[in-house]
């Protein structure tokens, strides 16, 4: 099939976009790229012309095969024993009222809409009303700031925010409406008036009574949205036509709005999900990204629905009230395949065995790993402790921009390697590039570049495809550049060695952090280590490594000491850390990715140049760093 993929592209994701509905086929063309800046205008297509709906596509092309009945979404509470399910026909009722609501309001093919929701079934629903009538969805995940907020209704302009009043994730009680209210009051400040703010009342956070309200231009959704037929017809689209804005840091302060279409992505989003999980119909599924990220988009929501899965949305936090919870949801559901990131497999890592082993897990079939490097000691505990050494793992190499997975193993289907993501998956042609742009061959490390378009691809960057192209298509010409560094060992298996904007360069040797990492890890006693750039005078730039030790493990010299040597004895002698950071916590986004840039502000001691610390999880483990800093 790979070898089919790469020899002859079009008839290969033909046979497979045969397999969706399209209210007519595409024309001549399956696809049409241009991934060369010296020959013009970056460009990719997919199928354009072919008029399809990916809602339809997840919903009424399922139910009419007879999936009606079928559980699409079990909902799982933040607290323990609440929860909730839709089948496939309630979902299309649901989404078919939104729907049109929207459409009563204004919303028309291509305008935006903000969603500004937590892991509840209205944030899907809602993303599938969007889809349903062919508007734009952009969800900015309910952890990001007001001015984050502000900074993207600015930006795209939508024609109505979907928020909810409160949620309690863990413990605590977020206050969504009030940030909503103040992103509103800054836009218009900004020239940017947002008429209709719905609200979902979500009375086990906040009353209805005691939230704020702002008569005229807030709604609440249980006032209006049952009210609605729960049939809709469906807009139909072209394949080229905008699904969604997802927002993503760049290197500058700005973020980018990539913007995803609907044909190609459909296609690559059904088709990576079902080969690189190996799904099959009675699987039960569990991905525990939050939909206001890429993975929530492409595989909570769209890739499993477009196979027809049956799929859990959970609301609250991996390990509340208890370090055992995430098996305790395993065992209730029984999941049979669950999709995580490393960040969570070291936490729960870190918290014992115990909390695993005393639960099931018997119906664990694949296990599967994204957002960074997974190292080898969490790999193996992962592969080990939570999959009964009988699961194998996907560590699935992709990106926002991307769409769906690009570099991931298919289960069984090859042998494994702690922490390579292995192979590409069908279609996608990855090449390592040395700095001058030079394609090196056989075993080699370098920047991870992309040779051919896909159809999951990005299409640009919202309202400034110069940037897109400076970006992405500049660096290394004739390629996409990914902005990872990736190692391919002799058997050809890829190894992401992380961001290069995160290599360091010590002494003429280049370090990807996120092998110092692995290293640091690799040591029985350290649970987490996250490894920044210094300006060294001799060396041009020293490593400073923050490092996180099991539970209950004290700091000491001798440790210190060890966990260099560890370093050492691993990579080599260049690679040795000249600083390590106990820390107790690590600065992490509320979605898991530790925040370097405010590590690096710490190491090299620019304090007050720490920046916005308030997308933090926990904003007071900068405070702590700061005092162990020198100690
Ligand atoms: C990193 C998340 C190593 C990588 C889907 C990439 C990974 C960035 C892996 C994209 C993996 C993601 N192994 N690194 N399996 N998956 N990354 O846009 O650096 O949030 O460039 O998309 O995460 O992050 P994004």
């Amino acid at each position: 099939m790979f070898k089919r993929s790469i020899e002859d592209p079009a008839g290969f994701w033909s046979d497979i976009a045969s397999e969706f509905y399209w209210k007519q086929r595409w024309g001549d063309k399956i696809y049409d790229e241009n991934f060369d800046v010296r020959k013009g205008k970056i460009k990719t297509e997919w199928f354009k012309g072919g008029i399809t709906n990916i809602c339809y596509n997840c919903l009424d092309r399922n139910i009419e095969a007879g999936l009606g009945d079928k559980i699409a979404i079990y909902w799982e509470g933040n607290e323990p024993g609440l929860d909730d399910s839709l089948t496939y026909s309630q979902l299309r009722d649901q989404v078919s009222q939104v729907a049109n609501y929207l459409k009563d309001i204004g919303v028309k093919k291509a305008d935006a809409v903000i969603i500004y929701l937590p892991m509840i079934m209205e944030l899907p629903i809602t993303m599938l009303a969007c889809a349903r009538i062919g508007a734009v969805h952009s969800v900015i995940f309910a952890g990001f700031s007001v001015e984050s907020l502000t900074q993207r209704i600015i930006d795209c302009k939508p024609k109505a925010v979907i928020t909810c009043n409160a949620v309690k994730r863990g413990s605590k009680t977020i206050y969504l409406k009030d940030i909503v209210d103040a992103a509103i009051d800054g836009s218009a400040q900004n020239g940017v008036s947002i008429d209709v703010s719905l609200v979902y009342e979500n009375p086990v956070a906040l009353k209805r009574v005691d939230t704020k309200w702002k008569e005229g231009r807030d709604i609440w959704w249980q006032d209006v949205i049952p009210r609605y037929p729960t049939t809709c017809p469906v807009e139909w689209v072209d394949a080229e036509d905008p699904l969604f804005l997802l927002y993503t840091s760049g290197s500058t302060g700005k973020p980018k709005g990539v913007l995803h279409t609907t044909g190609g992505y459909m296609v690559y989003t059904a088709t990576t999900f079902k080969y690189a999980f190996d799904y099959k119909p009675s699987d039960i599924y569990w991905c525990t990204a939050d939909c206001g990220w890429i993975t929530g988009h492409s595989y909570v929501l769209y890739g499993p629905m477009l196979n027809g899965a049956s799929v859990i949305v959970y609301e609250g936090a991996p390990n509340y009230p208890h370090a055992g919870r995430s098996w305790d949801i395993v065992d209730k559901y029984k999941v049979t395949i669950f999709y995580t990131a490393p960040t969570l497999v070291r936490s729960l890592m870190r918290d014992g065995d115990e909390h695993v082993t005393r639960s099931s897990r018997k119906s664990l079939r694949v296990l599967a790993s994204v957002g960074e490097p997974i190292n080898p000691s969490a790999w193996r505990w992962f592969y080990n402790v939570v999959g009964d050494s009988r699961c194998p793992i996907s560590d699935t190499w992709w990106q926002t921009e991307t769409g769906g997975f690009m570099i991931t193993p298919l289960p069984g289907a090859w042998p494994q390697k702690p922490g390579s993501a292995t192979f590409p998956f069908f279609g996608v042609q990855p090449v390592i590039v040395d700095e001058k742009g030079v394609e090196l061959e056989g075993e080699c490390s370098g920047y991870l570049c992309i040779k051919n378009s896909w159809p999951g691809a990005f299409r640009t960057l919202y309202g400034d495809h110069e940037r897109y192209e400076t970006t992405y298509f500049k660096p290394f010409a004739g390629y996409y550049f990914s902005g990872d560094g990736c190692r391919r060992d002799k058997d050809g298996y890829h190894w992401l060695t992380g961001r290069v904007d995160d290599v360091i360069n010590v002494s003429g040797h280049r370090i990807g952090t996120a092998e110092v990492e692995s290293a640091l890890v690799s040591h029985s006693k350290c649970a987490e280590a996250a490894v920044v750039g210094v300006e060294h005078e001799v060396k041009g730039q020293g490593i400073y490594a923050f490092v996180t030790l099991v539970d209950g493990v004290p700091y000491s010299e001798e440790l210190r000491k060890e966990l260099i040597v560890t370093v050492r004895k691993q990579i080599g002698a260049f690679a040795a850390p000249d600083k390590i950071h106990w820390a107790p916590g690590l600065p992490k986004t509320r979605s898991g990715k530790i925040m370097r840039r405010i590590l690096r502000k710490i190491a090299a001691r620019q304090l007050d140049e720490l920046g916005d610390t308030s997308t933090l999880s926990d904003p007071n483990v900068v405070n702590q760093l700061i005092e162990l800093a020198d100690s």
